[in-house]
């Protein structure tokens, strides 16, 4: 039997997300992609900046896949900008497969209304089809890909401490090495001492090598009924 690499599949919130053939996983949890993206990672990194009145930030995404968290990043920043808070970001991403992001920025322009209805409905801002359009179009010419962590670590601009890290490869069962403590102390000079990182994993084994890694961690409630109880968060520890 011949299956294609990858397959959209509807998720629980009626949001799609990328089905990986070979891996056997969806790209966002199959228990609401838009939802998991906003509550793990955009609403809380965007709040923290908020809170910091940090008007410029660096975002780094390790793991871009179909873009669902740098799409909703730069659409909920738009929203937040019409409400009177305007942000600006930069945003590089460490894929090794660009494939699926190509397959996921063709959708999400094919998507406008159902983006701009849940961003809009989630920051109670609303954001038109066209504004999102020239938005995401306009992100798209600025997102910079890097293929690993070592092409990152060996760029002196884009090893730039981030103040924002999406930590979000596939999970441990089929990603290890980016939950031990290997690969996690290479994250040590990559975000700002002030900076935060963001993820849905938030098993024991993660924590505990983020902290043998240099790290501190917090695990906040998801605030959604519908996703996993805790998502993760981890900054890196004074001295
Ligand atoms: C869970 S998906 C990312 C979902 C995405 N952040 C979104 O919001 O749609 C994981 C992605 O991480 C990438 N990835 C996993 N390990 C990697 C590595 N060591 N270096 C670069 N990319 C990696 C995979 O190719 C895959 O596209």
């Amino acid at each position: 039997m011949d299956f294609q690499k990858f397959n959209w599949i509807r998720t629980r919130d009626g949001s799609p997300t990328l089905w990986h053939n070979g891996e056997g996983a969806a790209f966002r949890s199959q228990k609401g992609a838009f939802t998991e993206s906003l509550c793990a990672f955009v609403r809380p990194a965007l709040e923290a900046a908020q809170g910091a009145h940090a008007p410029e930030l660096r975002v780094v995404e390790f793991g871009l896949g179909p873009g669902t968290n740098w799409a909703l990043w730069h659409l909920s920043a738009l929203a937040l900008s019409k409400l009177g808070s305007p942000l600006t970001s930069s945003y590089t991403a460490i894929e090794k497969d660009p494939e699926s992001f190509e397959l996921g920025y063709a959708l999400w322009l094919e998507s406008l209304p159902l983006l701009t209805s849940f961003v809009s409905a989630e920051w109670d801002s609303e954001i038109s089809e066209s504004e999102a359009r020239d938005c995401l179009e306009d992100a798209r010419t600025k997102l910079r890909i890097v293929s690993s962590l070592e092409q990152l670590v060996s760029c002196p601009v884009e090893s730039t401490p981030a103040n924002v890290w999406f930590h979000d490869p596939f999970g441990f069962d089929i990603n290890p090495s980016a939950y031990q403590t290997e690969q996690l102390t290479k994250l040590k000079g990559l975000i700002a001492p002030t900076g935060r990182a963001y993820s849905y994993a938030c098993n024991s084994p993660f924590q505990k090598a983020l902290r043998a890694s240099g790290f501190d961690v917090a695990t906040p409630e998801t605030g959604n009924m519908g996703l996993k109880r805790e998502r993760l968060e981890f900054w890196p520890s004074l001295g």
